[in-house]
């Protein structure tokens, strides 16, 4: 079993690349904020209470974040191990995480961190913006909020990382094809 971390900035290309690299390498990929939407779009309780905080780029309580993906870990058979994509985003969870693995006989083997400009984020959410409906995307203060909450809460888990020596960065400039073709390289030395 192989366990990575995508991980970067609101807009750096986690999501894409996280479908991408799931595929070829047989990995579940594991979105909380995919999740998190999924719950809205239901209309079920936790969703209501999610949305509010979601539209304004803070972050939801990490025992909601952590119960979601303990679930999705027990109830996913079969696989090459999972991706997780926009888990953790605390050290708090980033823990927990570790310590659901480690009962399960699993580690976190790398932590991918795509390095986006800043000004590149903000473009890439404002396009996005267009077509997805996300709230999140559509007024530029609430992007640079959720690019202030990245760095205050989400980054010092990098450090974290690097301690393990799990931490690998790497260039998410360019093409949506370059980014992948480096991923994939750093995939293929995991071990
Ligand atoms: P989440 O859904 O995780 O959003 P995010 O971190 O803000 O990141 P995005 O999904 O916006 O960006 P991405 O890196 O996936 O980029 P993408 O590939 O889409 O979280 C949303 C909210 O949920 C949070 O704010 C929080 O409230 C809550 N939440 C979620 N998880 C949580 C947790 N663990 N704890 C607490 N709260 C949590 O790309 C962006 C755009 O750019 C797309 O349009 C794409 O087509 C385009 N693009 C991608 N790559 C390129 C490229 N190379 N060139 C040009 N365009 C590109
Ligand atoms: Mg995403």
């Amino acid at each position: 079993m192989v366990n990575v971390l995508i991980f970067g900035p609101p807009g750096s290309g986690k999501g894409t690349q996280s479908v991408r690299l799931a595929e070829k390498f047989n990995l579940t990929h594991l979105s909380t904020g995919d999740m998190l939407r999924a719950e809205i779009a239901a209309g079920t309780d936790l969703g209501r209470k999610m949305s509010s905080i979601m539209s304004k780029g803070e972050l939801v309580p990490d025992e909601v974040v952590i119960e979601m993906i303990a679930k999705k870990i027990d109830s996913t058979k079969g696989n090459a191990g999972f991706l997780f994509d926009g888990f953790p985003r605390t050290v708090e969870q980033t823990v927990a995480l570790e310590e659901m693995l480690k009962r399960r006989k699993m580690k976190i083997n790398s932590m991918l961190v795509l390095e986006v400009d800043h000004d590149e984020l903000v473009k890439r959410l404002l396009f996005r913006a267009e077509q997805s409906g996300r709230p999140d995307d559509k007024d530029p203060e609430v992007i640079e909020n959720r690019i202030d909450v990245y760095k205050q809460k989400t980054e010092p888990i990098i450090n974290y990382c690097r301690q393990r020596g799990i931490y690998q960065p790497v260039d998410g400039m360019g093409s949506i094809e370059d980014i992948f073709g480096r991923l994939a390289g750093y995939m293929k030395k995991i071990k």
